[in-house]
């Protein structure tokens, strides 16, 4: 059996003094081995503003708290509108900017690598010809991990750009388990699973989580809520379930 690498976590909560992210770095520090793959989101991507400028400060603060924890990588969230060749530029500047973060002097900001939301799932020539450009710009910024969201089963041409694809995200009362079931052992390894709106019970989510560690996944988030800007109720228990389910502390 292979056993799902991460807990995938989209956070898109703007870090600040009454809301950071202390959910986050108690869950890193009591499970120390398990890897956490948490995508931050400044402006639908990173903001117009460069690191040095002063309204990145909460997320400078934020990172680089992240940053000291080995189990965290970090990815940086861009929008792509599904393969829309009229926003190339600006996913192409976008992933510039992110990696202007690599470089900062003044704190340790540096991000892991590029989480492209809304990629197609249909294979296109010309659409993957655009994404190819993108990722090889990340990789070659040393954003070098890639995620995509196609959000539902997406062809396997893709996997020739992404690490980890999002081979579903959408409600719980959605998720059908026999179309992850379905694709190749080899797939699912790479394969994540993005589900909001869970109604489980803290049991029945132990149980959930079980199963989705049992079928191979890469990696994998449930949440009570459904807005990634707020915390599930369930969230602790989550990480605690996944974290035994893997055979970790
Ligand atoms: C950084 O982490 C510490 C320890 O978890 C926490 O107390 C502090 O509030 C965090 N700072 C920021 C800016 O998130
Ligand atoms: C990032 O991309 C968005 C479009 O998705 C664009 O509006 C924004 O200006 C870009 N930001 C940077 C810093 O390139
Ligand atoms: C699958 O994931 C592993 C672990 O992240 C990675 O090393 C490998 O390159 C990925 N394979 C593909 C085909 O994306």
């Amino acid at each position: 059996m292979v056993l799902p690498s991460a807990i995938l976590l989209p956070l898109y909560l703007y870090p600040t003094a009454t809301t950071p992210w202390t959910n986050l770095y108690n869950s890193l520090s009591a499970h120390p081995n398990t890897q956490f793959d948490v995508v931050i989101n400044p402006d639908s991507g990173p903001m117009l503003v460069g690191p040095s400028d002063k309204s990145l400060s909460d997320y400078i603060a934020a990172v680089s708290n992240l940053s000291t924890y080995p189990n965290a990588n970090i990815y940086g969230y861009v929008h792509t509108g599904y393969g829309d060749a009229s926003l190339q530029p600006a996913l192409l500047s976008n992933i510039s900017r992110y990696a202007t973060w690599n470089t900062y002097e003044p704190a340790n900001i540096h991000l892991d690598g590029i989480f492209f939301d809304e990629t197609p799932n249909a294979y296109d020539a010309s659409i993957y010809t655009n994404f190819q450009t993108a990722t090889n710009l990340a990789r070659s910024s040393k954003l070098s991990k890639v995620i995509f969201n196609p959000g539902t089963i997406a062809d396997a041409e893709y996997f020739a750009l992404a690490d980890y694809i999002i081979m579903f995200e959408g409600a719980y009362a959605d998720f059908d388990a026999s179309k992850i079931a379905a694709l190749s052992q080899a797939v699912r390894a790479n394969s994540s699973v993005v589900i909001y709106g869970s109604t489980l019970t803290e049991a029945d989510q132990k149980t959930f989580v079980s199963q989705l560690v049992d079928m191979g996944l890469g990696s994998f988030d449930i949440t009570t809520t459904d807005s990634y800007a707020t915390w599930s109720a369930l969230w602790a228990a989550f990480t605690q379930q996944f974290s035994s389910a893997v055979g970790v502390k």
